[in-house]
């Protein structure tokens, strides 16, 4: 039996892929289908094919899941941004705890020792973000688009609302659309590297109100820039307004240079007590609420009585830093970023907090140098690095260093998995695992793990 593109069949959906696709099967064939949930009977049209597995597209729910709801957005689906809107908000949940616990079991070769605590889930899991990227582009008929990707591609849906962004990105959207329209200003085009704007970059302090908005170009000014600067201040609380140079040809969004423009080069926010500066450039966690969550759970993990001295590995801001600093004797950060270490610097100043000091580098070269030439020591280690995980070499100086505790924030559980495979296989243990929903109708889940020496 041989299954072929095109050919269509009827299936029942009985699992779920990382991706959130629904997963079924045909003459014991695998199938991925994109929007389709566990329980659906479904028809489906087959894309592609590999030796035993395939992808195929949903063509009709015959019979729904009963985990199925209505997705708030009509976008859902089509836009690459909410790819689980149509799963129940708790299952949701209870598939993101799954998938952690998965990872940890196929990738990290944990069994009984995983003590998961239930996921920390969202209160509302809507209009949670702080920060929206939008691509900017024109159709094929000269029209000025700004939107989100579809789904795996880079044609842009047009739309300036978002269920799961603030709401001021809408007024601010459109504002920038009038201004880029009227004044005919060039649009960047990915193809031929021609055009001046690409994205539009926005950030909101849900704690303070302020706004900031960045235009990222492929240039070094912008026409017109008073009358857009003009515009985007009559929205109340508009704090910053910059302009950002990325003039290569890469799909990396963010250029290396701000321009200020107008207002402060910065907005601030809270997360519990502390006050944090954020600048274009800086990593800054995008759902507040939640995040407050996750640093207080970091925070118990690492289990600080007052004389602990702590590294926090891959710091950005500060942000968890200073949240440790008020219960550590002292605190390192170091981070890639100079702009972030620069922020967490400043961070450090406006909240008068002294015990606690960044590097600028590498994790994995910073600690090792400090580690071989200043014979450093850490009772408490924490990291929380980008999807790719740590260093190995890093994980080995951390090893040799042999902290008391270890705490590891990830926001991807397979490379978590594979780090926590490697810790426990050098004299740590772990101790507890917590999951947090910090993006609510997207397949993404964020974990904090505690890890003791043996
Ligand atoms: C997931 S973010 C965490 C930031 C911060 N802990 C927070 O909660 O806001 C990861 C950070 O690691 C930084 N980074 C990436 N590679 C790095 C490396 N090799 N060494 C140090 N920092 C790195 C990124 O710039 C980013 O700020």
């Amino acid at each position: 039996m041989t299954i072929n593109k095109n050919d269509e069949f009827i299936i029942d959906i009985f699992d779920i892929g990382s991706e959130g696709e629904g997963i079924g099967r045909h003459e014991g064939f695998t199938l991925f289908v994109k929007n389709a949930l566990v329980g659906d009977k479904v028809k489906v049209k087959v894309m592609k094919m590999k030796k035993n597995y395939g992808y195929a597209r949903l063509m009709e729910i015959l019979e729904p899941s009963k985990d199925r709801v209505k997705p708030k957005c009509e976008l859902a689906g089509k836009c690459g941004g909410c790819s689980i809107q149509h799963l129940d908000y708790q299952k949701q949940l209870e598939y993101k705890q799954n998938k952690v616990k998965n990872c940890l079991v196929r990738i990290g070769g944990f069994r009984d020792e995983i003590n998961l605590e239930p996921i920390i889930g969202m209160e509302n899991p809507f209009y949670y973000r702080n920060k929206a990227q939008f691509p900017v582009s024109k159709d094929k008929d000269g029209n000025v688009v700004i939107g989100f990707y579809a789904g795996g591609t880079h044609s842009i849906i047009d739309t300036s609302h978002c269920y799961i962004q603030a709401e001021v990105n809408e007024p601010i959207i459109q504002k920038i659309r009038e201004f880029l329209v009227q004044h005919n200003i060039s649009i960047y085009n990915e193809e031929t590297h021609e055009g001046l704007v690409r994205h539009i970059l926005t950030r909101v302090g849900f704690t303070t109100g302020e706004i900031m908005v960045c235009l990222i170009i492929n240039g070094n000014d912008l026409p017109k820039k008073e009358k857009l600067i003009q515009s985007l201040c009559e929205i109340p609380n508009m704090t910053s307004i910059s302009l950002n140079v990325n003039k290569e040809k890469t799909n990396v969004i963010l250029g290396d240079r701000v321009t200020p423009l107008w207002g402060q080069p910065y907005i601030t926010d809270y997360i519990g007590d502390i006050k944090y500066q954020i600048s274009p450039l800086s990593f800054y966690q995008v759902n507040p609420v939640q995040t407050r969550k996750l640093y207080e759970t970091a925070l118990s993990f690492a289990d600080l009585h007052g004389d602990e001295v702590v590294w926090d590995l891959y710091c950005g801001i500060g942000t968890i830093s200073l949240f440790l600093a008020q219960k550590a004797k002292q605190v390192y950060g170091v981070e890639i970023v100079p702009q972030a270490i620069q922020d967490a610097k400043q961070n450090a100043l406006i909240n008068n907090i002294t015990n606690a000091e960044f590097f600028v580098g590498a994790a994995e070269d910073v600690l090792l140098v400090k580690y071989k030439e200043e014979s450093i020591y850490a009772d408490v280690i924490v990291v929380d690095p980008p999807r790719k995980g740590c260093d190995e070499s890093l994980l080995e100086t951390i090893i040799s260093m042999a902290p008391k505790r270890v705490v590891y924030v990830s926001c991807d559980p397979a490379t978590l998995a594979r780090d926590l495979k490697y810790l426990s296989n050098n004299g740590y243990e772990l101790k507890k695992v917590q999951v947090v929903d910090q993006f609510g109708h997207s397949v993404h889940v964020e974990t904090v793990v505690k890890l003791e020496k043996k």
